[in-house]
């Protein structure tokens, strides 16, 4: 990019269109390359850009909520070329930061304060605001000045001993029939509904349901293992579920359970009873609400 200072710190920021999202892909594949190769610790494997199959269901998945909240997904634009985008969505009286990257040669100049507003303005009369923020400090900065109170998430990870998983009863596969009872347990949780994010989470994630006399729960488990969103009425309910996701998990395979915060000690001690590694990793951040419980988020939908 050959654009000077002085451009970057006049950005025309614009609606998103469906015909930006393989531009926005790349934008989003090199912020986060150089954010990775900028944070994480020595002891992980070397960062990786996605593969071309991650790519496209990341622009999939964007152009879902572009289809479904065109006034929460916003880009930036240099000199005409693209420089970066943000994307968020509204459900009932909750907003939710979906993707927000900058190039790495743009950003620190305000490009992200630009964008970052326009996509709060789309959840302007909410009562709440949910995004769960990566480690760059410079992402941090801009969520605590929006406001947003930050709740250091954790995640558990390490090759998942089978030996160590109990049995698990109370659980069954869910189906498009489970909405109605998934919204009620994610307004008792979070204060809203999912609503139309179960339309594309049920088309690309088995869903397993725990319904019994004394608690009611959920979660989308991950094709690698793991919940990628968990909630329930109880702690208990909320344990099991978390099993069934956690052996989920490819024969001789290692797993990766993002999403944890304090609130959620059951969690900690479930992953503490399979022996993985517990790790910090970036902050739930929230505004207008407690960290959910017993929940794990979704790192796009909360
Ligand atoms: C997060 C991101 C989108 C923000 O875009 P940006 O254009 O850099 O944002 P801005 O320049 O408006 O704001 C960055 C702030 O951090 C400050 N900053 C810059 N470098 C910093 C550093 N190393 N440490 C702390 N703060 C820093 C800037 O001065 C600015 O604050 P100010 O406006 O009060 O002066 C961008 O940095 C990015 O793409 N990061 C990598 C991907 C990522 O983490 N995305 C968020 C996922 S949750």
């Amino acid at each position: 990019m050959t654009t000077t200072s002085q451009d970057v710190r006049a950005p025309l920021i614009r609606p998103m269109r469906e015909d930006d999202l393989p531009a926005v892909a790349l934008i989003r594949r090199d912020g986060f390359l150089d954010l990775d190769q900028r944070v994480l610790p020595r002891s992980a494997p070397d960062p990786l850009a996605p593969s071309e199959e991650a790519s496209l269901g990341w622009q999939e998945r964007t152009g879902f909520t572009l289809r479904h909240d065109p006034g929460g997904c916003w880009v930036a634009e240099v000199a005409g070329e693209l420089v970066g985008f943000a994307t968020s969505s509204v459900r009932e009286l909750t907003w939710m930061l979906h993707t927000y990257v900058v190039l790495p040669v743009v950003q620190g100049h305000g490009v992200g304060k630009a964008l970052l507003d326009a996509a709060l303005a789309h959840g302007q009369g909410c009562l709440r605001g949910m995004l769960s923020a990566s480690l760059d400090p410079r992402a941090v900065r801009r969520y605590r000045l929006a406001g947003f109170s930050l709740h250091p998430q954790m995640t558990f990870e390490g090759p998942l001993d089978r030996a160590l998983l109990p049995v698990v009863d109370k659980v069954r596969e869910g189906s498009a029939a489970d909405v109605d009872l998934m919204n009620s347990i994610d307004r008792q949780r979070r204060g809203s509904a999912h609503g139309v994010d179960h339309e594309w989470l049920l088309g690309h994630a088995r869903l397993v349901v725990s319904d019994t006399g004394t608690g009611a729960g959920y979660a989308y488990v991950s094709p690698q293992g793991g919940a990628q969103l968990l909630a329930a009425t109880n702690r208990r309910t909320a344990a099991r579920l978390l099993w069934e996701c956690l052996a989920a998990t490819p024969p001789g395979g290692s797993v990766s359970q993002q999403h944890l915060t304090a609130a959620n000690e059951w969690a900690i001690d479930v992953g503490m009873a399979a022996r993985l590694s517990l790790r910090p990793d970036g902050y739930l951040a929230l505004r207008g609400m407690k960290p959910p419980m017993p929940y794990v988020h979704h790192g796009v939908f909360g």
